[in-house]
């Protein structure tokens, strides 16, 4: 069986930045499955549809090419307020769990040919729906405040203009349709390590995060 590790949490928690740091050490194909809502999200807005409307939001996710997930403006915060409001319809998620489960259990050869050791997929719902036998899951967390001062920064650095209160206000909404919405929302799996990393340098959460995988991996 190939290694399974699970990765959720909310927005700019830093799972990103554990999952690439874990797929290089391990030897795993990674997913990003927030990039498949993005690229729905995006798709619908981009058509002139509505992310709300469940028809509108099906037709992209149908015919979502994986092509899209390398496009720049996924990461805008459009898309990820899109993505967020696509997320909330049942059809939608069923439509891509079928891609993410075969991920897990087909992963595609590394960058460099190799074969990976198995794969590592960072989103909402991994641990609890997409991938509930992972090998190992975690949940990586930070105060909403947190958060938003990491997205503050980033905006910053990427040269955009920002305002703290108004990525403040986003990250609350975003947070609560997240984890508000009645299919398979954003919680923690009952068997996930919880890193809170509010206090928590990215070094430090790396290092519990793959001490917790390897001591799962050897049980
Ligand atoms: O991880 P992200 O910020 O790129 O995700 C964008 C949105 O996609 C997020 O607000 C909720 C949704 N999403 C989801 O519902 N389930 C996932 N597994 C991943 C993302």
């Amino acid at each position: 069986m190939p290694i399974v590790i699970a990765i959720d949490g909310p927005a700019a928690a830093g799972k990103g930045t554990i999952a690439v740091r874990l797929a290089a050490e391990l030897g795993l194909a990674k997913l990003d499955t927030g990039l498949l809502y993005r690229g729905v999200g995006f798709g619908v807005v981009a058509n002139g549809g509505d992310p709300e409307n469940v028809a509108d939001a099906l037709d992209v996710a149908k015919n979502l090419d994986p092509a899209i997930l390398d496009n720049p403006a996924l990461r805008s915060d459009e898309a990820a307020q899109a993505a967020s409001k696509v997320a909330v319809i049942p059809e939608v998620r069923s439509q891509l769990l079928d891609f993410q489960r075969q991920f897990a259990k087909n992963p595609p050869l590394l960058a460099g040919g190799d074969a990976p050791s198995g794969a590592i997929l960072d989103g909402r719902d991994i641990g609890t729906t997409v991938c509930p036998d992972a090998t190992a899951k975690l949940f990586v967390t930070a105060s909403v405040e947190v958060r938003a001062e990491r997205r503050y920064k980033e905006l910053l650095e990427r040269g955009h203009e920002a305002i703290y209160a108004r990525v403040l206000e986003d990250m609350n909404e975003r947070d609560a349709r997240d984890k508000g919405r009645d299919a398979s929302p954003l919680a923690s799996a009952d068997d996930a390590l919880v890193l809170d990393t509010s206090e928590m340098s990215v070094d430090e959460a790396y290092a519990k995060a793959l001490e917790f995988i390897q001591s799962r991996m050897s049980a």
